[in-house]
């Protein structure tokens, strides 16, 4: 069988306690939208991206298919509950993934602004590397302390980074992220379960794919909304 379709898994099944709203975080308005719709009309509108799996709190199932309609958004192939943590909620959404996919990309609908430069340089150093992911280098000088917060040493900047979403793999490895998630105590992203096998690339990304975690962020976010051309702006559709 051939192997050429892109296919994104939208995860939007997280709570966003840290933003304090009694909405789930990827419901959440932003300039008057749900937080979700971002990353729907970013894949959406990547001519590379074949279809896209959106993963949702269980409760919200109907809400997010009713957006998905209202607004258009043609590439997404199946609505699917999430699971207790981040990663049971990649799984759910790997589940889905046809057989003729090669590459899989997985977002976080916390981060609106993730635009087709990043996905294009993910997709890229996916034709040389199992693994991309996105991530920017810091500004500020970076110190590793003991537990009582005494510095233990300066880490050399440039090679450290801040990692952000959308992470791409090729299908072939959703077979081991399955596996080692099972025995895996803790999983910040699906990057920490594959770094031992396999070459992870970064991917150097921008300072605007910023996530939305806290009432700050948000209001941040709003900003730059506030600040995007009226063009470029996501609208309901007519
Ligand atoms: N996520 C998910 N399923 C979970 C937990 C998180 O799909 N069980 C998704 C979130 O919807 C979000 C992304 O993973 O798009 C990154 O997680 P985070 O920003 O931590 O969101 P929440 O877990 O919702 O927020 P918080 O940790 O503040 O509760
Ligand atoms: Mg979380």
């Amino acid at each position: 069988m051939r192997k050429n379709k892109i296919e994104t898994v939208i995860l939007a099944a997280g709570k966003g306690r840290r933003l304090k709203k009694s909405t789930p975080k990827p419901f959440v308005k932003l300039n008057g939208l749900p937080l979700l719709a971002y990353s729907l009309k970013t894949f959406q509108a990547h001519p590379k991206v074949t279809s896209i799996i959106l993963v949702t709190g269980k409760g919200s199932i109907r809400k997010a298919k009713e957006i998905v309609r209202k607004m258009g958004f043609t590439k997404v192939k199946a609505v699917v509950s999430g699971g207790k943590k981040r990663i049971d909620s990649v799984i759910r959404g790997l589940k889905e993934v046809s057989k003729q996919a090669k590459y899989v990309l997985i977002h976080d609908s916390a981060r609106p602004f993730a635009g087709k430069r990043i996905i294009d340089g993910v997709l890229k150093a996916l034709s040389k590397y199992k693994m991309a992911i996105p991530g920017n280098t810091f500004s500020d000088t970076v110190k590793e302390t003991d537990f009582s917060g005494i510095v233990k040493k300066t880490l050399v900047r440039e090679n450290l980074y801040r990692i952000q979403t959308p992470q791409g793999i090729h299908s072939l490895l959703i077979p081991d992220i399955i596996s080692l998630s099972k025995k895996a105590s803790s999983v910040y992203d699906e990057a920490v379960l594959l770094e031992k096998e396999e070459k992870v690339k970064v991917v150097k990304s921008d300072s605007a794919n910023i996530k939305v975690t806290t009432p700050e962020d948000l209001a941040f976010a709003e900003f730059i909304t506030q600040k995007q051309s009226s063009k470029n702006r996501l609208q309901w559709k007519k």
